[in-house]
């Protein structure tokens, strides 16, 4: 790379998006868009390119004008989001941001991944960008538990799909883990542990199973639930959970139960009055735990 900002010829220079990631600007991806944007100068020169590399150690580097902090002090939090709010950190429409829940917060986070705007539970926040990064990394991907409300009931061979994987328009899903938590007559609970992390994935997934989602909720990040929050709030990681997590290897279970609020397990009785639903709860408690053997979930990965 030329350019005035590597006048120092020898030193180590990086792509700026790592480095703007490693320093708690933003991820790589958002710091890409900085750098497109024209809002990332190195030397007081404005760098537009995204292969431009610099020496963070030589060179000045700025966004919006500021210099990079050294050593900003990394924060790691996890909030219980409610429905309701997006998870980016702006919105055009000017609906709630998850940041706005973030009082007291000080320093620039921003989610780890993306929960869509109606759906709640368990969001990571952070202002470290390779810790981010490496959560976020295909290679890396966690156990991430669902709990889904669905209208109605659901069949054995609905449940059969989800956990064998259903194809959508970005290919088959990768086996899941699929329990029927609870129902009555309106109302399914499943709980849908996957760990792909497409776009609206479990909607899509209900979707493609003929399943209409009435709420959406993740319970847990790999071994991180939602316990001692209430919707809306949010704490501190320690620093064994923010490092655990970094390294958690893929189905890492929970400590403690993660079922909470309206999915709440609760003693499944036969549904009585029709003699076919009760054959057909029967057939489904059967396959309550249709989660594949632990070995073809391995294989799939
Ligand atoms: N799957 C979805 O459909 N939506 C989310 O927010 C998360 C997973």
């Amino acid at each position: 790379m030329g350019g005035p900002f590597c006048r120092f010829g020898g030193g180590m220079k990086e792509r700026l998006q790592k480095i703007l990631s490693r320093a708690g600007v933003s991820s790589r991806r958002a710091a890409e868009e900085l750098i497109v944007a024209g809002r990332v100068a190195v030397n007081d020169i404005v760098v537009t390119e995204l292969g431009a590399k610099a020496d963070p150690d030589q060179d000045t580097i700025t966004v919006d004008g500021k210099q990079l902090g050294i050593d900003a002090a990394r924060v790691y939090l996890v909030l219980y989001k409610p429905a309701g709010y997006m998870t980016t950190l702006k919105d055009p429409q000017g609906r709630p941001l998850v940041t706005d829940l973030l009082t007291g917060v000080r320093e620039r986070v921003y989610p780890v991944g993306r929960l869509d705007y109606n759906t709640e539970g368990v969001l990571l926040l952070t202002n470290d960008g390779e810790w981010a990064n490496a959560l976020a990394h295909p290679r890396h991907e966690v156990d991430k538990e669902y709990h889904v409300r669905v209208r109605g009931q659901v069949s054995p061979e609905q449940v059969r799909r989800l956990a064998t994987g259903v194809d959508l328009d970005d290919g088959k899903t990768a086996p899941a883990l699929v329990r029927l938590v609870r129902e009555s007559d309106s109302n399914t609970w499943l709980s849908i542990t996957i760990h792909e992390g497409r776009y609206r994935q479990v909607r899509r997934m209900c979707e493609a199973v003929s399943l209409s989602v009435v709420r959406l909720k993740r319970v847990r990040y790999s071994f991180l639930g939602l316990e001692g929050l209430k919707t809306g709030e949010y704490r501190y990681l320690t620093p064994e959970e923010a490092t655990r997590l970094r390294g958690a290897p893929r189905g890492e279970k929970a400590v403690r139960p993660t079922a909470t609020g309206p999915v709440k397990k609760r003693e499944q009785k036969p549904v009585g009055k029709n003699p076919e639903r009760k054959n057909a709860f029967t057939a489904k408690k059967k396959s309550k735990d249709a989660a594949l053997p632990e070995k073809s979930r391995r294989r799939s990965h």
